[in-house]
């Protein structure tokens, strides 16, 4: 699943990398940073959108999010946006993080379990979120029957106490 990167391609990366984050507008912690060569190489995950809509599915995201009006309404729609064209791993991973309180709970109360994910399953899953292109293919015929009776709209969630 890992391509491991070696080290001077490492250095290249981080190079291309810094001259990235330099353009696309560094954020204010980032700047305060100064960087060091890397002693250490990068694992890079090969990532695929077509794998991350159905790990979205498969996964149970699905039941309290949306993309392309497919799915539940508790949680906010993952859609791309239109202007927004590079994939940033770590911000979504970021997102999640910050919505992990909620979510572990809402999943202990609706699915009876945590979701587990590797960290390929979010890469994944982080390209089919920022891939507008995938996410117009993405219909409720790619959510099975088993799936679908479980998603979560405003009804249900109004029915499980969810709002109160
Ligand atoms: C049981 C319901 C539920 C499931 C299942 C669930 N989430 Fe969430 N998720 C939420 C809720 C509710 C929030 C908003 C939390 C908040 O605002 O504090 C959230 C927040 C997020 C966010 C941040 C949204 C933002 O606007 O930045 C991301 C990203 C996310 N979830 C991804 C996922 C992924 C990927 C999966 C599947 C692996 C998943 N979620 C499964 C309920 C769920």
């Amino acid at each position: 699943m890992f391509r491991r990167i070696r080290s001077f391609q490492a250095a290249f990366l981080i190079t291309s990398l810094t001259t990235t984050t330099a353009v696309l507008a560094p954020s204010a912690a980032q700047e305060d940073f100064e960087m060091t060569p890397p002693s250490f190489s990068i694992i890079y995950p090969n990532i695929d959108p077509l794998r991350g809509k159905q790990l979205f599915v498969e996964k149970n995201c699905v039941l309290c999010h949306s993309i392309n009006s497919v799915g539940g309404e508790l949680a906010p729609p993952l859609d791309a946006s239109n202007n927004r064209r590079e994939v940033d791993l770590l911000d979504f991973a970021a997102r999640m993080w910050r919505g992990s309180y909620a979510m572990v709970e809402l999943q202990a109360t609706e699915l009876d379990y945590q979701i587990e994910l590797e960290g390929y399953e979010i890469g994944d899953i982080a390209a089919f979120a920022y891939d507008l292109e995938t996410q117009k293919s993405f219909t409720e015929g790619d959510v099975p029957p088993e799936i679908q009776q479980w998603i979560i709209d405003v009804s249900t969630a109004a029915d499980d106490g969810l709002f109160d």
